[in-house]
């Protein structure tokens, strides 16, 4: 439905055009879509060893079983087992070997989803125990990695260090984090004719499932169809990882010519699935006497799982944003992807960002706090400004961090606050607050350049309304709504005019994931590049139509098309219907590639972000000090999204991505035992924030900025950003827990559960 607002507005506080049909139940998710008569449903058998050698598999009982239509394993597999992405690591159906407990080893398609349940118990299967490995350090000691070791470096480390006033060293660690999208994975395909499939798939990346679907099959891409409507939430978890509920609902359904559901339950998503890579880091720093920092120096132990997935992709990101948003002269970053027998982890909002952020983090507080100084002190001495050249060759410009933090700090009282905070420390006893800050810069752009293109295909149908499909997916972060703003604005129609079609590899061939927070600004950039075809040949119809001169300019704009010095004027529908009489074409593909960027992983030098965003986060925390629970006060933040485009939307994405960085840093805990089992396996062990434990405050103000050339109507990207100023509350709980016992023992290791705070609260460190 579109409101009059939006029948009015383009460029303002647009509402989700999904919001109506979404607290209405009329939005359709993948499992929503009508059902095909003979729809059959499919169960994954997986692993319940973390490694091992399949002695024996027999699946004769459960074939025979009701209602069961077919067992698949690996020997069906026409094509290539495989549903890698970066490398072809990772089988669909594991057949001698397993690499982590909940591994797929058979696909069992029955008549309904009660009989496949009921069958799977009848499954006996002998694995023999191979040693488990969940630790990344230790798999980095045997020589376990997932890719090549990685380092960025600029200047001279150790000579730095030699003339520092302060150096500390020591280590963080950051946990998984399980994505948790309301919607679990899923996909449903359908056989069509001519050896060909359609796929519904419940993914952020078309191209990698009908890639690995057609290579599965061994099939032509142009065989498989993949139609995406909209995602119940990915956050990175269905970027690539979807290809595997794709591959095995395409396996069944092209052997079976009939069509095939295959969607987990939350619990067997949570099992199968990889999450956040954990990290376990180590780093060194090196200031001068007036707390400028030096030298930084770390080392990063990426856990990535049993298979690469994206977790060298992952790798990168954490490289680029390892100093976050300070400049430091002499920097030397050395990561691992390291192969555990977890699943294999994946992308999650931030895309290994965060994991290096936190690493800053830690080394500056670690270092403040030796040197008898507020944390914050430090990170405003070395906040970055134009000029300085990361470890990355790519050199800043536009930088608002100094902006952002002076505007938090002023206009949310920093100093009345940290007054306050010490007041009432002293007054209480058992209950204790804690601040930080949080300075943020993320890069906008993927790091892989190839993969920053995009495309869009417009339709004018003969009543002047439009159909606009691009390579977007809407996962909930509100991509169609900017999508019709921007093709609004430019064809001067109301919003109301355009329908946003379901994503689909036959309307837009090849796309890049919806992910990288790019979506908005690769889509929508190919948006007015289809607007500005169309557009340009309605303008030649529109002269003839008002009589103008051949090289007038022709104004559309709410919907009144006109010529300045020309007293006519016509409407768009009229003006539409001529062209089709004059048999001008309606339709336009655009194309958008990022200008300018590059990367040489040769040298691990380049320019490869089209630009960064900045901002500051003040966050304020109280502890119970008998129980150890807490409570996040508030987060106050000056974010610079630039010439937002939709400030509704945008402060949707920065509210969301805050709590879900809080989330991680404080109670979500993936926790597996020394046997690779999933412990945090369901959410009454699985804890994500509430609407209890939201911050009480959450007030996010908008920087006021030129915006970016290179982002969407200089709206820059908001999707990851946010996400990392959830790290300020790590270190807000870890200054309460201080301020009750400042000899307390507390490792810079993420999550800040209660259980931690409690333990830390009453211990000593030695
Ligand atoms: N917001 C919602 N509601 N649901 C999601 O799944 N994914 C996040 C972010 N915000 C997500 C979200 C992630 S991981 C990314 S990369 C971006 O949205 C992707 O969308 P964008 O490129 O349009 O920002
Ligand atoms: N960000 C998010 N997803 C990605 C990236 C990236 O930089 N590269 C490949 N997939
Ligand atoms: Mo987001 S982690 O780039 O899908």
């Amino acid at each position: 439905m579109i409101t009059e607002v939006q029948t009015k507005t383009t460029g303002a506080a647009v509402p989700n055009i999904d919001a109506a049909a979404h607290v209405t139940g009329r939005s359709l998710y993948l499992d929503d879509l009508p059902m095909l008569d003979g729809t059959l449903y499919a169960k994954i058998f997986d692993s319940p060893a973390a490694h091992g050698i399949v002695r024996r598999i027999d699946f004769s009982r459960a074939a025979a079983a009701p209602g069961i239509v077919r067992i698949f394993s690996a020997a069906d597999i026409p094509g290539a087992n495989n549903i890698g992405g970066i490398f072809p690591d990772e089988p669909l159906l594991a057949d001698k070997k397993v690499l982590f407990m909940g591994q797929p080893l058979l696909l069992l398609v029955a008549e309904s989803e009660e009989a496949a349940e009921a069958a799977l118990p009848l499954i006996e299967v002998e694995i023999e125990p191979l040693p488990v490995i969940t630790c990344p350090r230790e798999a980095f000691r045997k020589g376990e990695l997932l890719s090549p070791t990685r380092s960025f470096r600029t200047g001279d480390t150790e000579a730095a260090f030699a003339s520092c006033a302060w150096v500390l060293e020591g280590s963080a660690e950051t946990g998984g984090q399980e994505h948790l999208y309301l919607e679990t994975h899923g996909a449903y395909a359908w056989p069509l004719e001519n050896d060909s499939l359609r796929i519904y798939s419940s993914t952020q990346g078309l191209r990698h499932v009908q890639e690995t679907v057609a290579h599965l099959l061994a099939l032509g891409m142009h065989r498989v169809e993949v139609d995406v409507t909209r995602l119940g939430g990915g956050f990175g978890g269905k970027e690539d990882q979807a290809a595997l509920w794709a591959s095995m609902a395409g396996l069944a359904a092209w052997h079976l010519r009939r069509p095939v559901k295959c969607i987990p339950h939350r619990m067997e998503d949570m099992r199968m699935s990889g999450k956040r890579n954990p990290y376990k880091s180590d780093y060194r720093i090196g200031l001068d006497a007036d707390g400028r920092i030096l030298a930084f120096e770390a080392t990063y132990y990426q856990n990535g799982g049993a298979a690469a997935d994206l977790s060298p992709a992952i790798l990168e990101r954490t490289l680029f944003h390892g100093t976050n948003t300070y400049a430091i002269p002499n920097v030397t970053l050395t990561a691992h992807s390291c192969r555990t027998n977890l699943p294999p982890n994946t992308a999650f909002r931030g895309f290994g960002g965060p994991q290096g952020m936190f690493v800053m983090e830690a080394a500056l507080d670690h270092a403040a706090k030796a040197m008898g100084l507020p944390t914050f002190e430090l990170q405003r001495r070395n906040l970055m400004t134009d000029g300085y050249t990361f470890s990355y060759g790519q050199t800043v410009t536009q930088s608002a961090a100094t902006a952002c933090w002076e505007e938090a700090a002023d206009r949310f009282g920093l100093t009345e606050k940290q007054a306050k905070v010490a007041a009432f420390n002293k007054a209480n006893a058992w209950k204790k607050k804690g601040f930080s800050l949080m300075p943020i810069c993320f890069g906008i752009s993927f790091t892989n350049t190839m993969m920053n293109q995009a495309r869009a295909l417009l339709h004018v149908y003969w009543d002047g309304s439009v159909s606009l499909s691009t390579g977007a997916v809407e996962m909930g972060q509100g991509i169609n709504t900017k999508m019709l703003q921007v093709a609004a604005l430019m064809l001067g129609i109301h919003p109301g005019r355009i329908k946003l079609e379901s994503t689909n590899t036959t309307r837009v061939a090849n796309t890049s994931p919806s992910a990288a927070s790019a979506t908005a600004d690769l889509n929508g950039k190919a948006v007015e590049d289809a607007c500005r075809q169309i557009r340009g040949r309605l303008e030649m119809v529109a002269r003839e139509l008002l009589g103008a001169a051949e090289d007038a300019p022709v104004e559309i704009r709410e919907e009144q098309v006109s010529s300045p010095g020309v007293d006519t004027t016509t409407d768009w529908a009229t003006l539409i219907r001529t062209a089709f009489s004059k048999r001008i074409n309606r339709s336009a593909k655009g194309h958008y590639a990022t200008p300018d960027i590059h990367f040489d992983k040769k040298t691990e030098k380049g320019h490869p972000f089209a630009y960064h965003v900045y901002g500051t986060a003040l966050t304020h925390c109280t502890v119970d000090c008998l129980r150890g629970t807490y409570e996040i006060d508030s987060v106050e933040v000056v974010h610079d999204f630039g010439q937002s485009i939709n400030p509704l939307i945008d402060l949707g994405q920065c509210e969301g991505g805050i709590v879900q960085g809080i989330g991680w840093m404080t109670m979500e805990e993936v926790v597996y035992d020394e046997s690779g089992r999933l412990r945090s396996n369901a959410l009454s062990t699985y804890k994500i924030p509430d609407i209890y434990s939201v911050p009480k405050v959450l007030d996010v103000h908008f920087l006021e900025t030129e915006g970016h050339r290179l982002a969407i109507r200089r709206s820059k990207a908001v999707g990851e950003p946010p996400l990392m100023y959830g790290i300020g509350a790590f270190f807000a709980l870890r200054n309460a827990v201080l301020a009750f016992n400042p000899n307390a023992d507390l490792p810079y290791t993420a999550p800040m559960t209660p259980e931690r705070v409690l333990m830390a609260l009453y211990s000593n460190k030695a």
